[in-house]
């Protein structure tokens, strides 16, 4: 972070939240930003990502910093930069500067958070500092942050999302509730990150026809996520290879008669992020098999998002899509049987072996550091049936959240070549049919919605997903 604008609908947003927070819970709370991890050497480092938590309530990607949250005051916590390091990073902001721009009550450097060493100078086990003292906070993802936050603390400081209990169980709880509904200046970010990712997929349809390995795809959409200032959210998935779920590799050459899968998503400079996934022919024109399938998902993609409002489960979203892919499949001769019943015995997982799509905020699986706190209401737990076991949110929506819809269909080595399964369904799957869908290997069509009042608006409606669009845009 170099640059410091003074922004008062951040620093409004961001006291409201704290406000919020405090109705919420009668401690104090602590959140640190986390550092970055060294590659080889200590000034080589991984990119910073600051800690979610920590971003919402603090609004900036602040490094090795802490925040302090008691009756929506906010203290913060970091050391100024040394004098050595101008040379390398150039001038960084102060510490009151940048307490200013978040709206600190007041700010300190790091030290004072330590706890007493006792005579033996050992910092283990001794008295706890009083900003520290009584505090709950959430256990972060680097651990050079995680071992500090024991130290600082004075006790287990869990990210295993089984193992948080007591005070810090119930912040979780509570930042869950909070960052669950989006506010007017969350929803902006979102999306701000929605148009540089359309943005993005329509540069990689349009780079499609000449390029001829993934890779170059890829770079021709990344390149308009970084142009915009923004990084991704996530690893790209660029891929002619679907149907290896979270494919990261880019090296494969694409022929004339592959789709092209691309779920690629920029996250803005204060962390909101997108998710969206696209299917098209390499070609620029889909083949009759590669359209039949698609539009089968389409269906599934376009159903879960006219059934969106206020109230409705997501986890039925899930069945309507896995009801609506395995009816599109009976009706193309590849699964036999009643849709009902090719459902409850997960036929649909088959060629949809995942959930139908996830929360979506700051993190691009929004929250899930805590395990299923947020996206499985309380009581809640996952099933371990086939077709149910990967569904991430399972919780009535509400106005405010914004979800993922993002059906598919695959053709998954692993499981369509296990002979257990080919036994289990060999009666219900047309093997000879299917076969005739070969040059489809995975379809995904993935947009991010928002839960309103009176039903959804689709924040990544701008990017078409019917096949005559998308063609026109692969042969632009
Ligand atoms: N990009 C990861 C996902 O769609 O969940
Ligand atoms: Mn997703
Ligand atoms: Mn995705």
């Amino acid at each position: 972070m170099q640059t410091l604008d003074r922004n008062t609908s951040l620093i409004d947003a961001l006291k409201a939240r704290r406000l919020k927070l405090a109705t919420l819970v009668d401690f104090p709370v602590l959140l640190w930003s986390g550092q970055s991890s060294p590659r080889n050497f200590r000034a080589n480092t991984f990119p910073f990502r600051a800690s979610s938590h920590f971003l919402y309530f603090a609004g900036l990607p602040l490094e090795n910093a802490v925040i302090r949250l008691e009756g929506g005051r906010l203290t913060l916590f970091i050391d100024e930069a040394s004098p050595a390091s101008a040379l390398w990073h150039g001038e960084t902001p102060k510490r009151d500067d940048i307490a200013a721009a978040i709206g600190a009550t007041e700010a300190y450097p790091l030290s004072e958070l330590k706890p007493e060493k006792n005579e033996r100078g050992e910092e283990w086990l001794v008295t706890p500092s009083t900003w520290t003292n009584g505090a709950a906070t959430i256990g972060v993802q680097d651990g050079k942050t995680h071992a500090n936050q024991y130290i600082m603390c004075q006790r287990n400081v869990f990210r295993d999302a089984g193992r948080i209990e007591g005070i810090d169980l119930e912040l979780a709880r509570a930042i869950v509730s909070l960052r669950m509904i989006h506010d007017e200046f969350a929803l902006t970010e979102l999306r701000k990150a929605a148009m540089v990712s359309i943005a993005a997929h329509k540069a990689g349809m349009a780079a499609t026809r000449c390029a001829s390995v993934e890779a170059e795809i890829r770079a021709a959409m990344e390149r308009v996520i970084i142009a915009n200032g923004m990084t991704c959210a996530y690893s790209s998935i660029v891929t002619v290879h679907g149907e290896v779920l979270h494919n990261d590799q880019y090296h494969h050459a694409i022929g004339s008669g592959d789709l092209l899968l691309a779920d690629v998503g920029a996250e803005t400079a204060s962390g909101w992020a997108s998710d969206i996934t696209r299917t098209w022919a390499v070609s620029g024109k889909f083949s009759s098999t590669q359209r039949s399938l698609y539009d089968v998902v389409l269906a599934a993609h376009d159903a879960c998002i006219a059934a969106i409002r206020p109230g409705v489960e997501y986890r039925d979203l899930h069945l309507l899509a896995a009801r609506t892919i395995a009816a599109g499949l009976v009706d193309l001769g590849i699964l036999r049987g009643q849709v009902e019943d090719l459902v409850d015995r997960d036929v649909h997982a088959l060629f949809f072996p995942h959930g139908v799509g996830h929360i979506l905020g700051l993190d691009v699986h929004d929250m899930e550091d805590l395990g299923d706190l947020a996206g499985y209401e309380t009581g809640r737990t996952r099933s371990d049936r086939f077709g149910l076991n990967y569904l991430r949110l399972d919780r009535p929506l509400q106005a405010g959240m914004v979800v993922t819809i993002e059906p598919g269909f695959y053709q998954v080595p692993a499981i369509l070549q296990d002979p257990e399964r080919r036994a289990k369904y060999h009666d219900i799957v047309d093997w000879d049919r299917l076969a005739q869908f070969a040059d489809v290997r995975g379809i995904r069509i993935e947009d991010d919605v928002l839960v309103t009042e009176t039903g959804a608006e689709v924040l990544t409606a701008a990017l078409p997903t019917e096949i005559e669009a998308i063609e026109q845009l692969v042969q632009s």
